[in-house]
């Protein structure tokens, strides 16, 4: 499958519709991706980026159908990552000599992964491929988000092609942005932007900042996973700018794990306190064993305040909550409040322990945590209702 993208531009990448985890399993596509590969004709030709490696020979022989693969001058890759590099293998077997374009960081993990020392050319920012009657010029965007990345941009036809920013794991045949459901869109962004670029957020909005100062037209803005934005292609830039700022919604996430439902009668309890005193908060509950961790993350994202429980097992906490809290570690959210909550049997040692990985992951720890013996009774239920007013109160 390819299509044109414009009269310059053909897509020849590949919809991966049966995707369900990405990066071994540390991120879920529920919708699948697409690993997007671009074919620009001028008086020379240029492949953009190829395709994930289970597809390589799929990929060469579709790319064959669209062109003489003798014909193509050059090969940019905008990123070293397996997902856009995992054809050239492949590729390099028929056109061994054809120039790479890509940054010296991407030299060093194209090199690591293949082990092949095809013909590399080094590009910085400012750096200029001339195509004939247009040009291509490489913009560095480093972390966003491996420290090898780059843009590039198609003068005359005004086309970032940016790589994993602005991308989503989003299958779709309609490929473009206006033809989509919006909803379904957005929720893709906000998750892949939420689980891959949050702990880069300074990053992206320098880029931003001096892609906006160049003052360069753009057109399209073709991310190399999910849809293309041509419909008002700059809304995906100011989302990213709104995202970047330490983002917040009116939003409390509470996340549990629990043995025998008392931790989890202590989350709605909980949830009740807190709607309480703040009806306009959107309080959502996850069993952080049985929900989407990807999914989780998307909604911490979005939060303005967490509140996280465990039951104590083997004085420590259950393994979903460990697991959670790592992730949540690593993505370095910004200004987030928390609190901590749990039942116990005997010696109850989870608070300490989710109130210690909370404060590795930086959330500010606002009140006691909540510890609760055996299973809650009426008294409580009560204290825990009390404690999620002082909680809604506290991050009002
Ligand atoms: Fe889509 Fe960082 O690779």
């Amino acid at each position: 499958m390819s299509f044109k993208v414009n009269d310059k531009v053909t897509w020849v990448g590949k919809i991966d519709w049966e995707l369900r985890k990405f990066h071994g399993d540390e991120y879920s596509t529920h919708r699948g991706s697409a690993y997007n590969s671009f074919l620009v004709r001028d008086e020379k030709i240029v492949l953009i980026d190829t395709v994930w490696q289970p597809f390589a020979k799929e990929f060469v022989a579709n790319l064959k159908k669209e062109i003489d693969l003798n014909k193509i001058d050059y090969i940019i890759a905008n990123h070293g990552e397996v997902d856009h590099t995992g054809a050239l293998p492949e590729l390099m077997k028929e056109i061994p000599n054809t120039p790479i374009y890509c940054t010296k960081n991407a030299v060093k993990s194209i090199k690591g992964q293949y082990h092949e020392d095809w013909n590399f050319v080094e590009v910085k920012t400012g750096d200029i491929l001339d195509l004939g009657k247009n040009k291509i010029t490489f913009i560095e965007a480093k972390m966003l988000h491996w420290p090898d990345t780059m843009f590039s941009y198609l003068d005359g036809d005004n086309i970032l092609f940016s790589n994993d920013a602005f991308g989503q794991h989003y299958a779709s045949e309609f490929m473009f942005n206006d033809l989509v459901d919006q909803s379904e869109l957005y929720q893709e962004a906000i998750k892949y932007y939420a689980n891959i670029l949050t702990p880069f957020s300074k990053f992206v909005e320098r880029k931003i900042e001096e892609i906006l100062k160049l003052n360069i037209p753009i057109d399209l803005i073709c991310p190399s996973h999910g849809v293309m934005w041509r419909d008002n292609p700059l809304q995906i830039v100011n989302q990213y700018m709104k995202w970047a700022k330490n983002f917040k919604e009116n939003q409390i996430t509470i996340i549990y794990d629990t043995m025998w439902n008392a931790t989890r009668l202590m989350a709605e309890n909980i949830a009740e306190g807190i709607k309480e005193v703040d009806p306009e908060a959107n309080i959502k509950l996850f069993n952080s064993a049985h929900a989407d961790k990807n999914d989780i993350l998307t909604e911490v994202f979005k939060s303005k305040a967490i509140v996280v429980g465990s039951p104590t097992i083997n004085k420590g906490i259950l393994s979903s909550s460990a697991s959670i809290l790592e992730m949540i570690r690593g993505l370095e959210f910004k200004e987030k409040k928390a609190a901590v909550f749990g039942s116990y049997g005997w010696s109850g040692e989870a608070l300490k322990m989710l109130t210690q990985l909370l404060k590795e992951a930086k959330f500010e720890i606002v009140q006691e945590g909540l510890n609760i013996l055996w299973k809650p009774d009426e008294d409580g239920l009560t204290k825990c209702k009390e404690f999620g007013k002082n909680f809604g109160e506290a991050v009002k």
